[in-house]
């Protein structure tokens, strides 16, 4: 497999970048296979709820297809949680970041703010505020995130729902990152 040549940036060239552009290409064809496989990682972790963190996610996101809520939605709902595993204190972010490049703004601050939202069902009860999500009242944002929380996310710790397995939102998954609205590289 070609490879650059350079030891530092400093030394790059165009070819050199040429060969990286084309092995980077090979690498983010896998990019579901991998999103799917740190899912896995949610499966068999309760975190003393009644149902684990993927069966959570699977069925925050079987509420959002059987509503109908378009396939960035779905995409969106599935992954809302994924950022449990390695950012505990700040789950929503990670989401937020592998969504990102695309969704639109607003599905974007759906997932990153959701943690706030969902809060309004739950901080109270540790001894916290749980309207905080006000903070954001009048957000052109705010309604899609508090019907988020609402309708999907909020509800979804049932374990007799029929959630829908991992393996059917595959072909959705694979159109979802088959085509980035934005890049860093963009400034975006
Ligand atoms: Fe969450
Ligand atoms: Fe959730």
């Amino acid at each position: 497999m070609a490879r650059a040549t350079f030891n530092a940036m400093t030394e790059g060239t165009a070819e050199d970048w040429r060969v990286i552009a084309e092995s980077n290409m090979a690498y983010t064809a896998g990019l579901t296979d991998r999103v799917m496989d740190h899912l896995r990682l949610l499966d068999g972790d309760f975190g003393g709820f009644k149902v684990d963190r993927l069966t959570h996610s699977l069925q925050t996101a079987t509420r959002a297809y059987r509503a109908d809520r378009d396939d960035a939605y779905v995409a969106c709902a599935l992954l809302h949680d994924i950022g449990d595993t390695l950012c505990s204190f700040s789950h929503p972010d990670v989401g937020a970041a592998i969504v990102k490049p695309f969704v639109d703004e607003g599905y974007h601050w759906m997932v990153q703010q959701h943690g706030v939202f969902q809060g309004y069902y739950f901080f109270h009860h540790l001894g916290f505020d749980r309207n905080l999500r006000d903070r954001y009242e009048g957000h052109p944002y705010y309604d899609l995130t508090a019907e988020f929380c609402a309708d999907f996310d909020q509800p979804s710790f049932d374990p007799d729902f029929p959630t829908m397995k991992l393996g059917e939102f595959e072909p959705l998954l694979r159109d979802f990152f088959k085509a980035p609205k934005r890049s860093y590289m963009a400034g975006d």
